[in-house]
């Protein structure tokens, strides 16, 4: 039988962050540092505090659920769930490191159903840098809706353009020179980055918002976020790390020969040169969009 659109969508999203998995464990502390300001974002505007039982969605190596679950405190529970088992085994790695592992647990999905959670079960959801991988990001948001307990909200981030980030954008464009948009040959290319499942798929608010009220969320709202993702002294060092962390480029570079991986290195250096000249730092910026919603609380009149 024939896969559906959705399946292949998973499939390519699950080889390209298992690939990416050693490279998110290798740079686990740094990546903390630099995304922390995200999840505090995260965690106030889904109003988490001390007992609450919390599912981060598409947790990767476990964040936001593992800077949650220090926060819930003793009665509090978190839930981390995700599509790569390899991104799964590391966040399991680093809740047993910080000993967090009676208050966090993870599990791997097949798909974004979460069909092995009740109805009603959590008091907040998070989503960090997940939603738009999703093939079906309505189908997504209202599994979060029909687990999340009346009055509950539910925060996610999302990119919004790639055009907000010149780092992005300089290596989009680089790629693009070397890599024919060619679907078949490769699991993804720079031509799918803003299609259905890829990075920038919900690149504007209105998208979001859209999303969150066909779910059946109210109370949406929105803000841009400027943040820093990355931060290394030299081009190399940050280009290096992106081969490693970030899924779509580690698969699309293993299936090109040496020789294409060094010019596509080279041409992106030189180009991230112009942007950053030396002795300045090199830092990945970008804007994500905040948005949380609420689970509308029907009154006993109105059922
Ligand atoms: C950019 S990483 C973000 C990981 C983590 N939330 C963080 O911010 O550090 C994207 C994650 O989304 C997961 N993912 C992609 N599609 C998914 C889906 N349909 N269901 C669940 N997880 C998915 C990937 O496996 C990957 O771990």
């Amino acid at each position: 039988m024939s896969k559906s659109q959705d399946e292949i969508i998973r499939d390519r999203a699950r080889m390209e962050w298992s690939a990416a998995a050693p490279g998110w464990k290798k740079y686990g502390k740094d990546m903390f540092r630099w995304m922390a300001p995200i999840s505090d974002q995260l965690i106030k505007s889904a109003g988490i505090s001390i007992g609450q039982t919390v599912l981060d969605v598409a947790t990767g190596t476990g964040q936001p659920a593992l800077t949650i679950a220090k926060i819930v405190g003793r009665n509090g529970k978190v839930i981390g769930v995700d599509l790569s088992p390899e991104m799964i085994e590391v966040a399991k790695e680093e809740a047993a490191y910080l000993g967090l592992t009676n208050k966090v647990h993870f599990q791997v999905v097949k798909d974004e159903s979460l069909s092995m959670f009740s109805d009603n079960t959590f008091d907040a959801i998070v989503c960090r840098n997940g939603l738009m991988f999703m093939p079906d990001p309505v189908k997504a948001l209202k599994a979060f809706l029909r687990v999340l307990k009346p009055g509950g909200r539910s925060s996610v981030t999302v990119w919004s353009s790639p055009d907000k980030s010149p780092v992005m954008r300089a290596v989009m464009k680089e790629i693009s020179k070397h890599v024919p948009p060619d679907l078949e040959k490769l699991p993804s290319t720079t031509a799918s980055l803003g299609t259905s499942g890829g990075p920038f798929s919900i690149s504007n608010v209105d998208m979001l918002r859209d999303y969150f009220l066909k779910a059946g969320f109210s109370n949406f709202n929105a803000d841009k976020i400027e943040v820093t993702v990355a931060q290394t002294d030299t081009a190399e060092q940050l280009w290096q790390a992106m081969t490693e962390v970030t899924g779509f480029l580690v698969l699309l570079l293993s299936k090109l020969p040496e020789e294409k991986k060094r010019a596509i290195k080279n041409d992106v250096i030189e180009s991230l040169s112009k942007i950053f000249p030396s002795g300045v730092p090199v830092k990945f910026t970008g804007e994500l969009i905040l948005g949380t919603g609420t689970k509308p609380v029907v009154k006993e009149n109105q059922v």
